[in-house]
């Protein structure tokens, strides 16, 4: 059994690397946010909006034990916010790999403020520095939950695939 989570904060590249690497490998792609948006029937902005972010915080950690428990092949895409939950993260470390998608804070800004089809609560709600300090009070979560960290930079999607199916020895 193959299972992968991406984890990294949000503009990292989980979703269409995470694509790639099912691809590849041909095992099913599953996103923790798309799956609570569908369990839900809400898309993440209403969640936040109608339960807040406690509340999405749990269901993120309830998704991701049941993937685990399911214990089928998959390519996990996670939201940035995953590592905040400590039930998330006790999930998190029992899985066998766990890929931190390693990018700088300018350039994931780039890259969230040119993503206009996904909308993102916590950056549309925060001022630019208070974003910033997210980022930075999360990344030693990202490196402790991790278990390979792999830097998304100048790049391309294939070249991070390779890199991570090489890393994961798969
Ligand atoms: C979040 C990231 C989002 C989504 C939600 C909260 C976060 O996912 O889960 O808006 O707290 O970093 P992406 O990382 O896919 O953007």
């Amino acid at each position: 059994m193959v299972q992968i989570v991406l984890i990294g904060f949000m503009g990292a590249g989980k979703t269409a690397i995470g694509k790639q690497l099912a691809q590849k490998l041909r095992i099913p792609f599953l996103d923790t946010d798309q799956l609570i948006e569908e369990e839900l029937d809400l898309t993440i902005p209403e969640i936040f909006e109608n339960h807040g972010e406690t509340f999405f915080r749990r269901k993120e950690a309830e998704i991701l034990k049941k993937i685990q428990m399911q214990a089928q092949d998959g390519i996990i895409s996670t939201g940035g916010g995953i590592v905040l939950n400590q039930d998330s993260q006790e999930v998190l470390q029992d899985f066998a790999h766990v890929v931190f998608l390693n990018v700088r804070f300018e350039t994931l800004i780039e890259r969230i403020q040119k993503d206009t089809e996904n909308t993102r609560p916590l950056f549309l709600n925060h001022s630019a520095k208070a974003f910033q300090k997210l980022f930075t009070d999360r990344l030693p979560l990202y490196e402790k939950n991790g278990t390979i960290i792999v830097e998304n930079e100048k790049k391309t999607i294939e070249e991070i695939a390779n890199e991570i199916l090489l890393k994961v020895g798969v």
